[in-house]
């Protein structure tokens, strides 16, 4: 090859090269281009994050999840947010994800914890994570905002209160932080098995169930576990609005809202049929009601 044709070669190579790097170069802003709209139009948050905790790249969604500016959050650590209940759990939880090398937003890294929201109270979050298999020392995260699931989307809302509303179970939730614990729901199945309707029960303590009725050993196994916010499950002999007796296999468990019992919810279940059947037998000297003599006739 001559001196003049090696030339025309290498000017070629070096053509074709500046060509392929144009195109590459475009094809990398378009990718740029595309992942801010996902950052900025994603719902949820997304997080890069070092290894030793720091929030390195933050979605625009933080601000609607949890209050901050990017500059308030990019840069510190994940612990100084997260509820320090949930530290430990998330420790655990990244550790083995960075140790297994996980690259996939499996069902297997889902979990959940609670971060501080800008004005204090806490937002619970559920997670996914991954590897960030360009980065090793980075791990991304999907967080979406699940506090009031529940409560923010309306079929959730509708479907739970139907259910709390057909069942055949009678439903209870009383106010602790009112005094006398005074009831503040009941649903149709309550109303029904008692006899009250929702009027006559909203405001008054379900003690108004036992009428003269008070000495029963199950009573004292309530207000043990009110006592301590704890559940219980027992049997009692209860008056309906017309004063016939019926045999309330009652359950109560407490609500809490941060580490505070702000509020029981009751299930009722009237037994009086097995009862006149002698499948269950009643005891009022039975610390629940039934302890020991609870039979069962087949
Ligand atoms: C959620 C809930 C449901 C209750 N349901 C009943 C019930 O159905 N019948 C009943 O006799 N007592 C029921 N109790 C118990 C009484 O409300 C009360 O705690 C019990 O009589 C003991 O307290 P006292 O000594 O102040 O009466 C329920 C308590 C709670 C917290």
């Amino acid at each position: 090859m001559s001196r003049k044709e090696n030339l025309e070669f290498l000017l070629n190579r070096v053509e074709s090269r500046q060509k392929e790097l144009g195109e590459l170069s475009s094809y990398l802003l378009e990718l740029e281009s595309q992942l801010a709209l996902i950052f900025a139009a994603s719902p949820d948050m997304i997080v890069f994050i070092h290894h030793d905790g720091r929030i390195i790249k933050i979605s625009q969604a933080v601000w609607k999840i949890l209050g901050y500016d990017k500059e308030e959050i990019v840069g510190k650590y994940i612990w100084d947010f997260i509820h320090p209940d949930d530290v430990g759990k998330t420790q655990r939880i990244r550790t083995k994800l960075i140790e297994d090398k996980f690259l996939y937003f499996d069902y297997q890294n889902y979990f959940t914890n609670r971060w501080r929201h800008k004005k204090g109270y806490y937002i619970k979050l559920a997670w996914k994570f991954s590897l960030y298999d360009d980065r090793e020392d980075q791990t991304i995260g999907i967080a979406t905002d699940i506090t009031n699931l529940a409560l923010e989307n309306p079929f959730h809302f509708n479907l739970v209160h139907k259910a709390v509303e057909l069942t055949n179970d009678g439903i209870v939730i009383t106010n602790m932080l009112e005094p006398d614990n005074p009831i503040i729901y009941a649903n149709k199945a309550f109303c029904k098995i008692t006899g009250y309707d929702q009027t006559d029960l909203i405001g008054m303590n379900c003690r108004l169930l036992q009428s003269d009725n008070k000495r029963q050993k199950a009573l004292d196994t309530i207000r043990d576990a009110i006592a301590n916010g704890e559940s219980c499950e027992v049997l009692l002999r209860n008056y309906k609005k017309d004063k016939t007796v019926f045999f309330n296999h009652v359950l109560i468990s407490p609500i809490l809202d941060n580490g505070i019992v702000t509020n029981y919810i009751g299930i009722s279940r009237d037994l009086t049929p097995l009862i006149e059947n002698g499948i269950y037998v009643w005891d009022e000297n039975a610390p629940r009601g039934f302890g020991k003599n609870l039979k069962a006739n087949g």
